[in-house]
């Protein structure tokens, strides 16, 4: 049952901030530095724009015509099978919360940097590996300080429901995320280093475009956009009648993309203005970046605040609508209370979010890893490579071919017009085979 129902701009920021998240200004700057830059960045652009597009109106369809929680919606929608697509719904609803795991301690990090920022900044680069380092694998305390208040703040805001907390909190915050990335990278258009940045993120060498970077393009593609586990589907289950999916659709990505862009390029120019490494992996903004405030006095420190604000915002608005799912389904499902429902999803990730916390510090690491990668790091493995893409997948084949066309065309016909066909076409043959080619990639079953 919905009472409560998104403002048209209300859903386009909440979707817009789930998108904008850790993935566009933590992750796709620096994982663009380890695979060396622009090819890299083109086949993620084109992922984006065709496949993620493409799957983001599917997905947004779901809710839209579902209404329900994400496992309910595909199970009202499929004509037949319809306990199998309602695994489908299940699978995402269970992505979100383990990427919470993770994503919450990241959060912690981020909260703690702003402490940071505040004060004194380490002054070289080598200081700055040092404190991260630190942090990360002695800082148990720290890390769980901040941990906790990352998972009080997304579960208050979650307590509060659809319009009170999850529209209120984007409709402030994406606004000064927004403000914040924009200013930077006004600053960062007037340094010399933006043309090396520039070079680095649009001029593509092929030869570093290896089977590795084209997954994990693909994988980020979905990731940033929050697409194949029901963020946006339970999101869309709470749109007014009447809404334009496409053109929602469009913003989404558009807004995403851009940000990411903007981001990186404010980043890189930073980095290379001060003779940084753009590859240094996932301490790139908690490591360089802070050397590089460092060396620009006063202004850096204000940057630096202002920048792990805006990555905050950034990550909170996206947490909300990792857990919401979950939230969801508890109270459609068993008819919890919200409170009760956004309290057990909050504990489920604080709870586990605290295995992946001690598995990076060195005191834990050794009973917490498996194989080749620590607890925190199989998490966002299987999640972001392994379920997202999948997810994605199964929803491009439920509209595709489960959900009877005349339904599909009825839902956007005004919106889509005579792209109907091609957006169709698009969802049928290219993103499937698209996203089968990567699976099996990472299987190892085949390779290029
Ligand atoms: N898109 C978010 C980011 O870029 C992460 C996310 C993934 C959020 C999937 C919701 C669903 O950080």
């Amino acid at each position: 049952m919905k009472i409560a129902r998104f403002s048209r701009l209300g859903f386009i920021l909440a979707a817009a901030g789930s998108a904008v998240g850790l993935g566009n200004i933590w992750k796709f700057p620096y994982i663009t530095g380890e695979y060396g830059g622009g090819a890299f960045v083109l086949v993620y652009l084109i992922t984006v724009l065709c496949i993620g597009f493409t799957i983001m109106i599917a997905e947004m369809l779901i809710g839209y015509l579902g209404r329900l929680d994400a496992a309910a919606s595909f199970e009202t929608l499929a004509p037949r099978f319809k306990m199998q697509w309602r695994l489908a719904g299940m699978m995402g609803i269970w992505a979100g919360i383990l990427i919470m795991t993770f994503y919450s301690v990241v959060i912690g990090w981020i909260l703690h940097y702003i402490v940071v920022a505040f004060g004194s900044l380490p002054s070289s680069v080598v200081e700055a590996e040092s404190a991260f380092s630190n942090m990360l694998k002695e800082g148990i305390a720290t890390q769980l300080l901040f941990h906790t208040i990352s998972f009080l703040m997304i579960t208050a805001v979650l307590v509060r429901g659809i319009k009170g907390g999850i529209e209120k909190l984007n409709l402030v915050l994406m606004p000064m995320l927004i403000l914040i990335v924009s200013t930077m990278f006004f600053y960062a258009l007037t340094l010399d280093g933006f043309e090396q940045a520039w070079d680095f993120m649009f001029t593509p060498d092929w030869s570093k475009l290896n089977s590795d970077a084209f997954v994990t393009a693909v994988g980020h593609a979905f990731f940033t956009v929050s697409l194949g586990m029901g963020a946006i589907l339970t999101y869309s289950a709470s749109l007014p009648k009447n809404s334009n999916l496409t053109k929602s659709s469009l913003i989404v990505v558009g807004l995403d993309t851009g940000i990411a862009l903007l981001a990186g390029l404010t980043l890189f120019t930073f980095l290379y203005q001060y003779g940084a490494e753009p590859a240094k992996g996932p301490g790139l903004v908690f490591i360089s970046l802070p050397a590089v405030f460092y060396e620009m006095g006063t202004l850096g420190n204000v940057f630096a605040i202002l920048f792990f604000i805006a990555l905050a915002f950034a990550g909170l608005t996206s947490a909300v609508s990792l857990t919401e799912p979950m939230v969801q389904y508890l109270i459609d499902k068993f008819s919890f209370s919200r409170f009760y429902s956004a309290v057990s999803a909050g504990l489920f990730f604080y709870v586990v979010g605290i295995i992946a916390l001690l598995s990076n510090t060195t005191a834990y690491s050794e009973v917490l890893s498996f194989g080749s990668k620590n607890f925190f790091d199989w998490v966002d493995y299987i999640t972001a490579s392994i379920m997202l893409p999948f997810g994605g997948l199964l929803m491009a084949l439920f509209i595709g071919y489960a959900v009877p066309k005349s339904q599909v065309h009825a839902a956007l016909k005004n919106s889509m017009g005579k792209g109907f066909e091609l957006w169709y076409f698009m969802l049928r043959y290219v993103a499937p085979i698209a996203l089968v080619v990567v699976m099996l990639n990472l299987l190892g079953v085949l390779s290029f």
